[in-house]
């Protein structure tokens, strides 16, 4: 008998299954989700096999609730093989060196503009406000037209999308009905570009562009679906920002380790950030053809998960991984399969985070300004975060007053 999880994952979230592969001493687990079989993975090893093409599969590997949520249909996360590979270069088209520069100096900008209006508040939340900065260097940088009103409609949709991804009942259709109106804005965007055919050198302008490899334009709501895959977690980044201040508010020890010397303690702060706090709990495949590993048979059409908290908390990879400690990146040796809070293998060739590269710079950018560019008071008072919450946020995106610049 293949043990039921659904109810024990409900409830303790993140920890559910990393205490099982503590417990029971073994990387894989057997287990059912919704009455269906899942092995369920976790290790560098355990990675380096999830990614190998020959063996699996991303076909029809996501339930289709976190589409109709969070990915969109018919979107890169499932595609495989050369289909996957010309998609991908989509994507990788945007992750140069010049174009994460320009996201970063638009990044700056709307910091800049923000702070000025928040010298004038009391309170301000500082999620919302993150989230909110994010969409505008997003939409410039992808270079889609917005308006305030946009701003007031769109974020909180794109926000729904991510935070119903892993709720039922009406939070789910919440999250279902905020995808739909937001790929509808996008869209009537891709309508007005086309109806003035002006070309331009934008990322908008390259994705409506794109031919696949059979020579065909891509449909609009397949566009759609791939702006909001640039989008959507650009805005989201505006979690792991909420993490940076909870993580200096939580250990404020690093806040003066980092203004001494920001240059070694940054990036290390940053990857610690993200190797410790929970974001995706899962990423998930199928078997494409019969193996043996660790003693267990993978048959062909068998669904995996892959534990991407787990791998960021085994302790054979991460001493003490309980324990906040951006120190450890001083010597670590990472590989592409274990840290891996945005997937792993290589961005080109599999499904690893097209964004990654993006998340860190801003990650880093952000952690500057709080600590050099505003000084701040913390209002929220309980910071503690949900680890059955998927994805969770601290005091509902924590208060902050008392804002001045320090520059
Ligand atoms: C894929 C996490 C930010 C674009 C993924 C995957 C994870 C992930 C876990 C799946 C990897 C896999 O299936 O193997 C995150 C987290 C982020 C983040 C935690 C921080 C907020 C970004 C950003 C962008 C982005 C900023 C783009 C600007 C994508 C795309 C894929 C992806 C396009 C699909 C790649 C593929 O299927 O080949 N991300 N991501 N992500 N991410 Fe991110």
């Amino acid at each position: 008998m293949v043990e039921e999880s659904s109810i024990g994952f409900w409830f303790k979230g993140y920890d559910y299954f990393l205490d099982q592969f503590n417990a029971t001493k073994n990387n894989v687990l057997k287990r059912r989700l919704l009455f269906k079989k899942y092995y369920i993975l976790r290790g560098e090893e355990a990675t380096a096999l999830f990614y190998d093409q020959e063996r699996f599969s991303r076909h029809k590997a996501t339930p289709k609730r976190f589409k109709k949520t969070l990915f969109g249909l018919n979107g890169v996360q499932g595609l495989d093989g050369e289909q996957h590979k010309a998609r991908k270069q989509l994507f990788m088209h945007c992750m140069n060196v010049d174009s994460l520069n320009q996201l970063n100096t638009y990044f700056d900008e709307a910091w800049f503009e923000a702070v000025e209006d928040w010298k004038a508040k009391n309170t301000i939340n500082y999620f919302d406000e993150m989230e909110r900065i994010l969409f505008k260097c997003a939409c410039k940088w992808i270079g889609l037209p917005f308006t305030k009103k946009d701003i007031v409609n769109q974020v909180p949709r794109i926000s729904r999308m991510i935070s119903s991804a892993g709720k039922i009942g009406i939070q789910h259709w919440r999250g279902r009905s905020a995808r739909k109106a937001t790929e509808n804005w996008v869209k009537s965007l891709i309508k007005n570009y086309r109806n003035k055919k002006k070309n331009s050198d934008t990322i908008f302008d390259h994705f409506i562009g794109y031919k696949n490899p059979k020579g065909k334009h891509l449909p609009d709501q397949i566009v759609a679906v791939e702006i909001l895959n640039l989008l959507r977690p650009i805005v989201a980044v505006a979690r792991y920002m909420t993490f940076n201040l909870k993580a200096l508010e939580d250990y404020p020890s690093y806040k003066e380790k980092l203004r001494e010397n920001y240059e070694e303690y940054g990036e290390n702060f940053i990857q610690e950030v993200r190797r410790f706090y929970p974001f995706f709990p899962v990423i998930s495949g199928r078997i494409r053809k019969n193996f043996e590993f660790k003693g267990h048979k993978f048959t062909k059409g068998q669904r995996v998960l892959l534990d991407l908290y787990a791998t960021n908390h085994y302790a054979k990879l991460w001493k003490a991984p309980e324990r906040f400690y951006p120190e450890r990146f001083m010597n670590a040796q990472i590989s592409p399969f274990n840290l891996i809070p945005q997937g792993g293998g290589d961005h080109y060739k599999n499904h690893r985070c097209a964004g990654e590269w993006i998340t860190i710079n801003l990650m880093k950018r952000n952690l500057y300004f709080l600590i050099y560019d505003i000084n701040y008071t913390v209002k929220s008072k309980n910071l503690r975060i949900k680890k059955n919450q998927f994805p969770p946020l601290p005091a509902n995106g924590i208060k902050i007053s008392k804002i001045t610049k320090l520059r």
